[in-house]
C-alpha cells in the first residue's frame, strides 16, 4: 500500500479510495468502497481492472516485456526447458539440480492415464474437434481422483497440479490418435516432456519412431512460450471457476473451453485457415484491404494483441525458432512462403504500423506446428498443454490466500418492473 489516496467525486459526494502499488506496473485504485456508497464500477472486458494480486507473471504490453517470477521470457526460452519453467511458475524460484531432478521424476511418474479413461474417447465421433474432446476428458479426470479432491488440503492441491501437468500431453496425443483411427501410444518415460509428446503423437506400433531433436527443441520452446500469460481470458476463467471451490480438473476444463475461442488460443489454428482462404501471394493485397475495411469482419489472424501494443516478446523468440525449424527441415511449402510474405506486407503497411498490430506468438507457432506435421485442429490443444501449468499455478496461488467467490455486477439496461400478462391477454 503506497499510502496515497484517490478521491472520486460524484455530484456532492466524495469517496476516498486507497491506492496500492505493486512491485512493477501501474498503481491500482481500490474501488471496493464505492459499493457501500451505492455504486458499481463499469469496465467491460476488464481492460482497467485488476481482479487479484499475483506474484507469478508480469507483462508490460507497451514495452513488450514478459517476466515469469521476474525472469524475462526470452532468457527462459533460450536458457531453460519447459519442466524447469513449470517448476519456476509453480514454486516461485528456479530449482537446484536436485530439486529439478526430483520434479522431473515426479512429473514423469504420472504421465500415464487410468486405463478406464481411454473408454471416454470412444464416446466421441471420430471427426470431433480435439478441443471438444479435451474439454470432456480433462473434466472427467475429477471422476478418477475423488480421493484427492479436497481443495482445502495443500497436499491434494499439489498432487492435482502434478497430475495435470504430467497427463495433459498424454490426453492431448490420445485425442489426435483417436481422430486418425490409430491406437493410443503410451508415454515413454525415458524421454523428455516434449519428445514424449511428439512420440505419442506420431509413433505407431508397426514402425520405429525416432524423435527429431530439432523438432523436440522447437516443441519444448513452444511449450515454454505459452506456459503463462498473467490474467488472460482462460486464466481468469480458471480463477473464477476456482473461486467457487470447484475441483482443479473442472477448473482446467473451464480454462480449456475459454482458450478454444479464435480471439484467444484458437488464433494459431485461425492463422492457417486464413492462409488457406488467402490461397496465394497474388491475393495478398485483396485480403489486406479486407482486413483494413471497417465494413468487413475479416481480420488478419495472428496480428494484434489485447495487451501488447509493441512486438510480443514471445513472438521474437518464436520467429527465430520458426526460421530454425524451416531451415532444419528444408521445407519449401507455398503456404509457409505466403505466411512470410504476409508478415512482411503487414509490417510495412501504415494501417498495421499505426495501430501497433504486430504478428503475435500464434502467427509463428502456427507455422512451426504445421512444419512439424501437427494437424491444424491440434494447434489449440498444444496451447492448452503448455498453458496447463500457468492455469494451475494461478489456481494454487489463489488457494494459498483467502479469496472471495468471483461475482461481477452489471449496468442493467433492461425493463423496469412490469406486471406479468397472462397468455390469453398477450
Ligand atoms: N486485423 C485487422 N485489424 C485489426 C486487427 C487485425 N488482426 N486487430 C485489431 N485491429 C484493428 C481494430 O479494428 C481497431 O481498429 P480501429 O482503431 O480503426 O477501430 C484497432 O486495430 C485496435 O484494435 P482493438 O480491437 O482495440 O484491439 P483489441 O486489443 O481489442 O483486440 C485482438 C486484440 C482480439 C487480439 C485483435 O487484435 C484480434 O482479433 N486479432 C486477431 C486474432 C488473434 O490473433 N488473436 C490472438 C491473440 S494472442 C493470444 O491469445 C495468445
Amino acid at each position: 500500500m503506497s499510502g496515497t489516496k484517490a478521491t472520486l467525486t460524484i455530484n456532492d459526494k466524495s469517496i476516498d479510495l486507497p491506492v496500492s502499488s505493486g512491485s512493477l506496473g501501474p498503481d491500482v485504485i481500490d474501488v471496493k468502497d464505492v459499493l457501500a456508497q451505492g455504486y458499481f464500477t463499469y469496465d467491460p472486458g476488464f481492460m482497467a481492472t485488476a481482479a487479484c494480486e499475483s506474484k507469478i507473471t508480469f507483462i508490460d504490453g507497451d514495452k513488450g516485456i514478459l517476466l515469469h517470477r521476474g525472469y524475462p521470457i526470452d532468457q527462459l526460452a533460450t536458457g531453460s526447458d519447459y519442466l524447469e519453467t513449470c517448476y519456476l511458475l509453480l514454486n516461485g524460484e528456479l530449482p537446484s539440480p536436485q530439486q529439478k531432478k526430483d520434479f522431473v521424476d515426479l512429473v514423469t511418474q504420472h504421465t500415464m492415464v487410468h486405463e478406464q479413461l481411454t473408454f471416454f474417447y470412444r464416446g466421441f465421433r471420430r471427426d470431433a474437434h480435439p478441443m471438444a474432446i479435451m474439454c470432456g476428458v480433462v473434466g472427467a479426470l475429477s471422476a478418477f481422483y475423488h480421493d484427492n479432491l479436497d481443495i482445502n488440503n495443500p497436499e491434494h492441491r499439489r498432487i492435482a497440479a502434478i497430475r495435470l501437468i504430467a497427463k495433459i500431453p498424454t490426453i492431448a496425443a490420445m485425442s489426435y490418435k483417436y481422430s486418425v483411427g490409430q491406437p493410443f501410444a503410451y508415454p515413454d518415460n525415458k524421454l523428455g516432456y516434449a519428445e514424449n509428446f511428439l512420440k505419442m503423437m506420431f509413433a505407431v506400433p508397426a514402425a520405429d519412431y525416432e524423435v527429431n531433436p530439432v523438432l523436440a527443441k522447437a516443441m519444448d520452446r513452444i511449450f515454454i512460450l505459452h506456459a503463462d500469460h498473467e490474467q488472460n481470458a482462460s486464466t481468469s476463467t480458471v480463477r473464477l471457476t476456482g473461486s467457487t471451490g470447484a475441483n482443479p480438473y473442472a477448473c482446467i476444463a473451464a480454462g480449456i473451453a475459454a482458450l478454444w475461442g479464435p480471439a484467444h488460443g484458437g488464433a494459431n489454428e485461425a492463422v492457417l485457415k486464413m492462409l488457406d482462404e488467402i490461397g496465394s501471394v497474388e491475393n495478398l493485397d485483396k485480403f489486406l484491404a479486407k482486413a483494413k475495411d471497417k465494413n468487413d469482419s475479416f481480420k488478419l489472424m495472428g496480428f494484434g494483441h489485447r495487451v501488447y501494443k509493441n512486438f510480443d516478446p514471445r513472438a521474437k523468440v518464436m520467429k527465430q525458432t520458426c526460421d530454425e525449424v524451416l531451415a532444419a527441415l528444408g521445407i519449401n511449402d507455398p503456404q509457409l512462403e505466403l505466411a512470410m510474405k504476409l508478415e512482411e506486407a503487414a509490417r510495412n503497411d501504415p494501417y498495421f504500423v499505426e495501430r501497433k498490430l504486430y504478428p503475435n506468438v500464434d502467427f509463428y507457432s502456427g507455422i512451426i506446428l504445421k512444419a512439424i506435421g501437427i494437424p491444424t485442429s491440434m494447434f489449440t490443444v498444444i496451447f492448452a498443454v503448455a498453458r496447463t501449468v500457468g492455469w494451475i499455478s494461478h489456481w494454487l496461488e489463489m488457494h494459498d490466500a483467502p479469496y472471495k467467490i468471483g461475482r461481477p455486477r452489471q449496468l442493467y439496461t433492461g425493463y423496469t418492473q412490469r406486471d406479468f400478462v397472462p397468455e390469453d391477454k398477450r
